[in-house]
């Protein structure tokens, strides 16, 4: 079937099961929604949770993805957050912080995100997630199979992820320290769906980087497309009602593997695409928009929606701006490209730091 991406509703009210036109209709947008990275990692996810935490009412917020090896970070009125453990929704004092049972847990990590939003009484986390140790970040930058060849962030992930597979990790239900965020985080989830309530489940790294999708070995220590979210946080595919593929207006990668038409490090800064990864420092390794790899990430996740952040780098006249209609053109084919290529529409778009500093395209639905 042909679809007229010009205009948005039409795609939308066209969608197979008349979901979003009915949303649209009653004004109810209580939703399941699975947000992931679609290239490398580092798409901009966290600043886009923590402009939906505030937007929407999101009532449960809980990360999958492998654990602290991911940084999100947002910006609000000019301060800077970053978060490895606890989902990017911090700042919505309303909605409820879990980590699902597939994440790995540092404790000491967590425990200052804790602090730092002042989330004692609305961060759980399950039982059966396992715990980083010492031994593990050791082994990750001592190893150097993963410290040099593959190019971890040294945070242990990988080692802990071995030891949770040869079944001698611990897991948070062993960590008296933990013991008071304890909670059953499948079935809080579960059941807040069933009271129609909104539930964001939060991706970690991106498409790339999965155990079975990425370039082997140049990959983190399991699977991070949608599908594994799901798993990772305790939901079954069939409760979910929107996978939103979160895209960079350009692509970066941290640590070593293949990247399609990479820049040299001059042409990275002279394009302003210079950017250092937010756990490890490192530069980050930059190319041009991929439409084969987004096409790809868009089947390998069933997504239902695109994000596109950071157009105010590729085009600086977009920065700061909400409305779409009045983007630049070249700015705007930049977007419907992508829309016509992938067949997805792209509901929202980054144009700067700000949480705030977002077009929603939603509100056409
Ligand atoms: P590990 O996940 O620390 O084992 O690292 C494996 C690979 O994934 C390395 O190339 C890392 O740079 C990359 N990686 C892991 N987490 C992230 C992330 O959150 N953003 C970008 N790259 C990541
Ligand atoms: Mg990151």
């Amino acid at each position: 079937m042909e679809i007229d991406f010009s205009d948005i509703k039409t795609y939308l009210n066209n969608c197979a099961d008349g979901r979003l036109k009915y949303r649209r209709q009653t004004g109810d947008y209580m939703t399941c929604t699975v947000i992931v990275g679609g290239f490398y990692g580092d798409e901009g996810k966290g600043k886009l949770i923590a402009y939906l935490a505030q937007k929407d009412k999101i009532s449960i917020a809980v990360r999958g993805g492998v654990g602290p090896n991911a940084g999100h970070t947002f910006a609000f009125n000019g301060k800077k957050y970053k978060v490895r453990m606890l989902p990017s929704a911090g700042l919505n004092m309303n909605t409820k912080l879990f980590i699902g049972p597939g994440v790995l847990v540092d404790p000491a990590i967590l425990q200052s995100e804790i602090k730092a939003f002042d989330s004692q009484d609305r961060t759980f986390i399950d039982p059966n997630c396992a715990i980083i140790e010492k031994k593990h970040v050791d082994k990750d930058s001592s190893l150097d199979h993963l410290a040099q060849k593959v190019g971890t962030t040294g945070t242990g992930t990988g080692p802990a992820n071995a030891d949770r597979a040869l079944r001698i990790a611990k897991i948070a239900k062993n960590i008296p320290e933990l013991a008071v965020y304890l909670e059953d985080v499948s079935e809080a989830v579960n059941r807040a769906l069933e009271n129609n309530e909104n539930v964001l489940a939060e991706g970690t790294q991106g498409t790339y980087l999965s155990l079975y999708h990425g370039n082997y070995p140049y990959v983190t220590s399991k699977d991070v497309t949608a599908s594994a979210i799901c798993s990772d946080v305790g939901i079954g595919p069939k409760s979910v009602n929107e996978v939103l593929v979160v895209f960079k207006s350009y692509v970066t990668r941290v640590g070593q593997g293949p990247l399609n038409e990479e820049l040299t490090s001059d042409e990275t800064g002279n394009r302003g695409w210079q950017e250092f990864g937010s756990v490890t420092g490192r530069q980050r390794r930059a190319a041009p928009f991929d439409l084969a790899l987004a096409k790809k990430a868009i089947k390998l996740n069933s997504a239902s929606q695109l994000a596109v952040t950071k157009l105010d780098i590729l085009y600086p006249e977009c920065a700061g701006r909400k409305d779409y209609a009045n983007l630049p053109n070249k700015a705007k084919q930049f977007i419907e490209n992508i829309e016509n290529q992938t067949g997805k529409p792209v509901t929202l778009i980054g144009t700067g730091e700000d949480l705030n500093e977002v077009i929603d395209r939603r509100d056409q639905i």
